[in-house]
């Protein structure tokens, strides 16, 4: 398989754009003919290898990449595949853990790897609701409300160039 070129899908779900960001950084790390794209824009999964990230919004991974697994259950089964999250919950490790669950547990078949990575809040984003929601989880747990970006391009990156032993 080595010596034959493969076809590699990251397909993300992303609403405020740095799970695009990751999926970019992963994609650039992997060898063989690799497409980064949204879940809305996929049409086939004619691929060698697949990675799947998500963020994860109110607990769970963002509604486009649910619908994305569910619509494409059968065919995502049989693949070879890593999927990762993107989450603020990055500190304590039981909490890192219940979000890739949250995302590992509706992948169908085999997951080669798993990754968690921290994301980013840009609040002037945001719309009322999602202000609502991020203040008062914040506020839950007794953290100074504010943007953030703990984005780790590098971490991303060796990611991408670990799966290579899988592809
Ligand atoms: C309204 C809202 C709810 C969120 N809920 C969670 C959550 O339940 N758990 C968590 O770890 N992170 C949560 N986050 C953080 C996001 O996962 C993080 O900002 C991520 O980088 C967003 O990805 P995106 O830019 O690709 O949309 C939330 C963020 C927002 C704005």
């Amino acid at each position: 398989m080595r010596n034959i070129t493969p076809n590699v899908l990251v397909a993300y779900a992303s609403k405020h754009g740095s799970t695009e960001k990751i999926a970019r950084w992963i994609g650039k790390e992997i060898r063989g003919n690799v497409e980064v794209l949204d879940v809305d824009n996929i049409d086939n999964l004619n691929y060698d290898y697949i990675i799947l990230g998500t963020p994860i919004y109110e607990h769970e991974p963002l509604d486009s990449m649910k619908g994305f697994v569910n619509k494409n259950s059968d065919k995502l089964k049989s693949k070879n595949k890593a999927v990762f999250v993107v989450s603020s919950d990055n500190e304590v490790r039981s909490k890192r853990e219940k979000n890739i669950e949250a995302f590992a547990n509706i992948i169908p078949g085999e997951i080669n790897q798993t990754a968690v990575f921290a994301g980013e809040i840009d609040k002037n984003e945001l719309n009322s609701n999602e202000k609502a929601s991020v203040d008062s989880y914040m506020n839950s747990i007794s953290k100074p409300v504010g943007s953030y970006s703990k984005l780790n391009e590098k971490r991303c990156r060796e990611f991408g160039k670990a799966l290579n032993r899988f592809i």
